[in-house]
């Protein structure tokens, strides 16, 4: 049994991680069953790690959550080189090595998905989605379909230690990638836009879990939280430790004497990005010595032993061919360049959003302008400026249209809006999108309803009310172009699926305008059921903390209109439906109840996140500092509102402080207002010289959740 094992892994190793298959499928197969039956005869004999315990049942509905061992970190970067050798003078100094030279490993910094395996005895019994760094997914029975995931650690070289959680990276590797998409566009799926989010969505699929996907994964680890082996002083020795057990370790990585060495090593990495199997937007740099990183320790957010160099964004020069106007779920219009075709950052570029027409007027852009383009390490191609020495002749302005491109319709810009949109409630193009978001996975979560689908249907006169879409059957599903039954019954499966949803959701898929996830669920807790939301007034809604003056008239004007109540009057006769339950008021004994609170600057978890869980502790979320505000909140680069706090004699907590806060209430009142306030003021923050989100609009936190929900103001091309 342990031979075929052996053999069945190393076929495994050779057909998914080196695509050098040795044994053609049947002689696979043969094998195989071979193992199973036997395993099938002497259970007694059959390893938890054997090869068939791959194939596992697919996860359950949801992922349950569970805490990681440890905060999973995550890392300071360094903008440029320059801010490499400041990382490394600041860690010398901290250590009072200003003399010496430090050694540090370099490994690529790699663009997938993190998770922590957890290992007891040497076997894999749990594996967990980063999250929020706290606590994160279980995706164990994922994972356990992924070849590189070791099912067992290999103890014959390096005994395993009693726990082991070992931190590192799905990815999927670029070739396997591109093999990916060709498939999914051959079976009329929607194809993923980058590798990392093929390597997210793989490792999260609910349903129809498709085990080929899993297979093309790649694990591989870089950080030991736990079970450091006895003997082992360097991270260099750990990585070292982990290919003995069976990982795969970045094989770019490298261990540099000095910081002359470090710049070399990430420049050696850049000039190879292209040509890497997986991708990497930057290097990491960890200080080697354990024991020096003890030394150094972690800030709440990330360790100041290790830092993230990113690469620069990628830029090419192009032509515009055209400019086209694209038109979103709200009639939104999106002028979007489409340029001569570029490959930049890893994929080739062919449309840039150039998001509204002050955009356009800002950067002067003409149809047959050459351009910068650019794509960072996120997946949205940038129009950086216009070359306009290159512009030969005169080029016409460009100028969105008064009508509509879908539809003919008119298409007006309000006076306080960027955008133009178009008005004509049955425009097709807008249906679409509307179907679309309906579709999308916060909303009904519609799998295999995608763009190709839709344009058919619409323009076929199949559907033309969202609400259509619960009305589809097998046989009409089929008789559209490259559709053939299985997929049919597959996407009637699916709706089946989605028609048992929550309230929230629902809201979203409406696709009220600025009506998103947070604010969804604000006002599914709230009202517990559609008919109290819809017979809500604007002031009603306005007095809902967390909902201000545009969400209340967006939300009740949406129900004041008698097609919207028909539409969802027919949802629910064609069995959409959600589990009532008793309306929440306000959070009235949370933790935090009555403390109003105002975020600042960059914080390292998205700024709604924070406001939702203060919210569901029964705190509030203002936008401004005043003499009633009971904290202000710091992250990096704060505003000014630092400052007013300060002024003000308002508490400031930092991440670890909103943590604490969060955890264990506020701290007592102090007696009277002369006294010291709690926790410590610290009105500074730590400034970075990084002009990131707190440089963006300093929103209140009630716009940042109408922006959260307000779709195509900047959309992207599709
Ligand atoms: S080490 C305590 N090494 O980048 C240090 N992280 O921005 C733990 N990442 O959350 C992280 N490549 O998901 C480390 N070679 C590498 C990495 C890496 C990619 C990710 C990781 C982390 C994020 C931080």
């Amino acid at each position: 049994m342990d031979e075929l094992a052996r053999a069945i892994e190393r076929a495994n190793r050779l057909y998914y991680l080196e695509d050098a298959p040795e044994l053609d499928d049947a002689e696979y197969d043969a094998l195989f069953r071979e193992l199973q039956s036997l395993e099938e005869r002497h259970p007694a004999l059959a390893s938890p790690a054997s090869p068939t315990r791959r194939v596992g049942a697919p996860p359950a509905d949801g992922f349950a959550q569970a805490p990681h061992r440890g905060p999973m970190l995550s890392l300071d970067n360094a903008m440029d080189t320059d801010a490499l050798r400041a990382f490394d003078e600041r860690v010398r100094r901290m250590l009072g090595r200003e003399a010496t030279a430090l050694d540090y490993v370099c490994e690529p910094k790699l663009d997938g998905a993190g998770v922590e395996l957890v290992y007891e005895e040497g076997r894999l019994v749990q594996g967990l989605t980063r999250g929020d760094g706290r606590v994160g997914e279980d995706v164990t029975v994922a994972l356990r379909h992924v070849w590189s995931v070791p099912l067992a650690l290999d103890a014959s070289a390096r005994p395993a230690p009693p726990v082991a959680s070992v931190r590192g990276e799905i990815v999927l590797p670029r070739e396997r990638f591109q093999r990916l998409n060709r498939h999914r566009e051959d079976e009329g799926l929607e194809p993923f836009v980058n590798p990392r989010n093929a390597a997210a969505g793989s490792l999260r699929q609910l349903h129809d879990v498709d085990v080929r996907r899993l297979r093309s994964l790649e694990f591989r680890a870089y950080h030991l939280a736990e079970g450091v082996p006895p003997g082992a002083t360097t991270q260099w020795e750990i990585l070292e430790a982990l290919r003995a057990w069976g990982f795969v370790v970045s094989p770019e990585s490298t261990r540099c004497a000095g910081i002359d060495a470090v710049v070399a090593a990430h420049e050696a990495l850049l000039a190879r990005r292209d040509a890497l199997p997986v991708e990497a937007d930057g290097s990491v740099v960890k200080v080697d010595r354990l024991g020096l990183q003890d030394e150094l320790g972690s800030l709440s957010r990330s360790p100041r032993w290790a830092i993230a160099v990113k690469f620069p964004p990628q830029q090419a020069q192009t032509t515009v061919l055209a400019i086209d106007v694209q038109v979103g779920r709200t009639g939104a219009l999106t002028p979007v360049a489409k340029v001569e075709p570029v490959f930049v950052g890893g994929v080739t570029v062919s449309n840039v959003s150039l998001h509204n027409q002050d955009e356009i007027d800002r950067k002067d852009v003409r149809v047959g302008d050459v351009v910068v383009i650019q794509r960072a390490g996120d997946v949205i191609p940038q129009l950086v400026r216009v070359l306009p020495e290159r512009r030969a002749r005169r080029l016409a302005r460009f100028r969105l249209p008064d009508a509509c491109p879908a539809c003919g319709g008119a298409a007006v810009r309000l006076e306080d809006e960027v955008v133009t949109r178009c008005t004509n409630p049955d425009c097709p193009a807008q249906l679409k999108n509307r179907i679309t978001h309906l579709a999308a996975r916060d909303a009904l979560d519609v799998d295999g309803l995608g763009e190709e689908i839709v344009d058919q249907l619409v323009d076929k006169g199949i559907v033309t009310r969202v609400s259509d879409v619960f009305a589809l059957d097998a046989p009409t599903l089929e008789a559209l172009d490259r559709m053939g039954a299985k997929s049919a019954a597959n996407l009637v499966a699916s709706l089946e699926r989605s028609r048992a949803t929550t309230l929230a959701r629902l809201l979203v898929a409406l696709g009220i305008r600025h009506v998103g996830t947070t604010i969804a669920e604000l006002l599914a807790r709230r009202f517990g059921d559609l008919d109290p939301l819809a017979a809500a007034t604007a002031d009603e809604l306005e007095a809902i903390d967390g909902v201000g003056p545009t969400i209340a008239a967006s939300v009740a004007r949406y129900f004041a209109d008698a097609r919207h109540r028909a539409e969802v009057d027919r949802l629910v006769e064609l069995g959409v439906r959600w589990e009532k339950e008793a309306p929440r008021a306000a959070a009235a004994d949370g933790l935090l109840a009555g403390r109003t609170f105002v975020l600042t600057g960059a914080l390292s978890i998205p700024r709604d996140e924070a406001k939702a869980r203060i919210e569901a502790a029964g705190g509030r979320v203002t936008g401004s500092v005043s003499k009633k505000t009971h904290f202000v909140v710091v992250g990096e680069d704060p505003g000014s509102k630092a400052a007013k706090a300060a002024e003000l004699g308002v508490a400031v907590l930092d991440e670890a402080g909103l943590e604490r806060v969060l955890r264990e209430g506020p701290p007592p009142e102090p007696p009277s207002d002369d006294d010291a306030l709690e926790p410590k003021r610290k009105a500074k923050g730590k400034a970075k010289g990084k002009a990131k989100a707190g440089a963006k609009k300093e929103a209140g936190a009630e716009d940042a959740g109408e922006r959260a929900g307000d779709e195509d103001a900047d959309a992207s091309p599709a």
